[in-house]
Formats: C-alpha cells, sequence, structure tokens
C-alpha cells in the first residue's frame, strides 16, 4: 500500500477509534451518574471532551473515561464543560418585540400564567421576560419556571448579578426589544456587578431538570426554549420536542431559538408559527 494510502487508513483508524471512546465514555456517564450525552451531536461533544482531557493533564478519552467514573469532581467539571451557557439579556430583540406584540394579547385572556423556561442558564432570559410582564401588567398573575440541568448557572441566576461592562448591549437590545421605561431602573452597581431588582424573581422558581432524562412537571400556557436543542442531535431534540407537546396547554405558546426548527420533529403539525420569522408557534391540536 502507497504511504500516503496507509496514511490515510491510520487517520480513519484514529476517528473509528475516537468514536467508540466517546460512545463508551457517554454510556458510562449515563449509567453511572444517569446524564444522558449519548445523543448530543458528535462535533461538539468532541471539541469539549478533549478540552477536558487536556485540562485534566490526561492524554485521551479513555483516561477521561476513568476519572469520570471514579471522580466524581471530575463529572461536575466535564458537566461544566458540556453545557455551553452563553446567554443575554434580551437576546434577539426582534423576538422580544413580537412577544409583546402578538403572545402578551393572548395571554391578558387568561386569569393565571405559567411559563416555562428550559435550559435557562444563568438567568438573564428569565430576567428579561419578567421584565417585560412587568411593564404588560402581566407580572403578578404569571409564575415562571426557570430550569437547567447545570446546578452552578442555576445558582448565578438566582442572585441576579450580571457583568455590568454588559449593560450598554442589554439596554440596547432592551429598546430594540420594545422597552417601556428605562432599562437602568431595573439595576443597582453592587457586588461588582449589576444586581437586578430582586421582586422581579418573586414569582420564578429556579430549579435543576434535564430534558433528556426528567418528566413533564406541569402545563403550561407558554414553553421558552431557546438555544438548547442546536445541540441535541435529531432523535434527540424530537425526544424532547415530545415532552413539550405533553407539558404545553391547548392553544399554549412554544418558542424556539432564531436557528432552531420544528421540522421534521414529533407532533411538527400540531403546531402554528404565528410571528415568522421568530421562532414562535401556537399548539393547535
Ligand atoms: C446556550 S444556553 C441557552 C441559554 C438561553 N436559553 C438563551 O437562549 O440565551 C444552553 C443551556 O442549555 C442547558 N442544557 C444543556 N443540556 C441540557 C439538558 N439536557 N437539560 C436542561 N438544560 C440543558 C445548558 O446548561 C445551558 O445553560
Amino acid at each position: 500500500m502507497a504511504k500516503r494510502e496507509l496514511e490515510s487508513v491510520d487517520e480513519q483508524d484514529k476517528a473509528d477509534l475516537e468514536g467508540i471512546e466517546v460512545h463508551l465514555l457517554t454510556e458510562g456517564i449515563y449509567q453511572h451518574y444517569g446524564f444522558d450525552f449519548r445523543d448530543y451531536s458528535l462535533p461538539s461533544l468532541r471539541r469539549r471532551l478533549w478540552k477536558r482531557v487536556y485540562a485534566e493533564g490526561l492524554t485521551t478519552i479513555s483516561a477521561l473515561q476513568d476519572r469520570v467514573l471514579h471522580d466524581s469532581s471530575c463529572m461536575e467539571r466535564l458537566l461544566l464543560d458540556l453545557s455551553i451557557n452563553t446567554t443575554a439579556m434580551f437576546r434577539d430583540p426582534s423576538f422580544y418585540l413580537s412577544f409583546r406584540q402578538k403572545v402578551v394579547p393572548l395571554l391578558r385572556t387568561y386569569p393565571f400564567v405559567r411559563i416555562w423556561h428550559a435550559g435557562c442558564s444563568t438567568g438573564e432570559e428569565v430576567y428579561s421576560m419578567a421584565i417585560l410582564l412587568r411593564e404588560e401588567g402581566l407580572y403578578d398573575r404569571t409564575r415562571i419556571y426557570a430550569t437547567d440541568i447545570n446546578e452552578v448557572v442555576l445558582q448565578r441566576a438566582k442572585a441576579g448579578i450580571f457583568p455590568l461592562e454588559r449593560m450598554q448591549e442589554y439596554t440596547d437590545n432592551y429598546i430594540r426589544a420594545g422597552g417601556k421605561k428605562s432599562f437602568s431602573e431595573y439595576y443597582t452597581a453592587k457586588y461588582g456587578g449589576a444586581l437586578f431588582d430582586q421582586s422581579l424573581t418573586k414569582n420564578v422558581v429556579f430549579s435543576q431538570h434535564n430534558l433528556v432524562t426528567d418528566h413533564s412537571f406541569s402545563e403550561f400556557n407558554v414553553i421558552l426554549c431557546r438555544n438548547v436543542l442546536i445541540y441535541f442531535d435529531k432523535t434527540l431534540q424530537s425526544k424532547v420536542h415530545s415532552l413539550f407537546y405533553d407539558s404545553l396547554a391547548t392553544f399554549g405558546v412554544l418558542v424556539l431559538g432564531s436557528k432552531e426548527t420544528l421540522r421534521f420533529m414529533a407532533h411538527e403539525d400540531a403546531y402554528q408559527q404565528i410571528a415568522p420569522p421568530e421562532k414562535i408557534f401556537r399548539k393547535v391540536k
């Protein structure tokens, strides 16, 4: 066999072996800890696993498997690597504007509103929603359930302290999202950051929930799950959509991230997109 051909067989071998190691590691994590990353999208999973391999001073994914299974603190570190927590207040302002215009009038017809933020990360979108609902006079009859797989980000969400240096960006987003006040009314500079008005979380329950392994825990009028499902493969996305379908009241509203879709998902036909191009869907059957 020519040298170049041998090299490419070698490369293929390495990739196959890596695939086996990733499979064994995720299966081990699932069986031992119950966290299910088995159907997470492979390229992003590989990148994050290698980052942890190097950070632990190891050289293979198999060595990481050994450490993770015998040392729960290593599992916690890996959990942080595997959850991508990027977020922002009033992220995609046009979505919030549409929510005000198209969804708020629907919510006004309910005596009580239940909202679920699934994969809320450090809580910026939860505070954004609380501000919007307060300005629309709906906050007092709303209960928001904000969940994430990652306990560390939930603790930050509860604290409600966000980086001061992002306040200009958030103020711009807030204005473009149809904000009705001066954004600075909602926070004070404290503890080295922007501490948000604690009354904004009066009706918020933060708790850990794993979209892959945990069940539905209530019935909601609105479910927001933005920029979470992009990290799952199609099978897992569809499974989570069944969970959302089961958790949403009839005529309830489902919100996805700007790059996410319902196409080819379980219950795709049960929804109508109510404010294209925003990913706001209404459950109609
Ligand atoms: C990129 S952040 C999105 C935050 C926010 N929804 C937004 O759009 O700005 C993704 C969040 O999903 C959470 N996540 C990942 N897998 C999850 C799972 N299986 N169950 C619940 N949350 C999960 C991560 O911990 C992370 O906080």
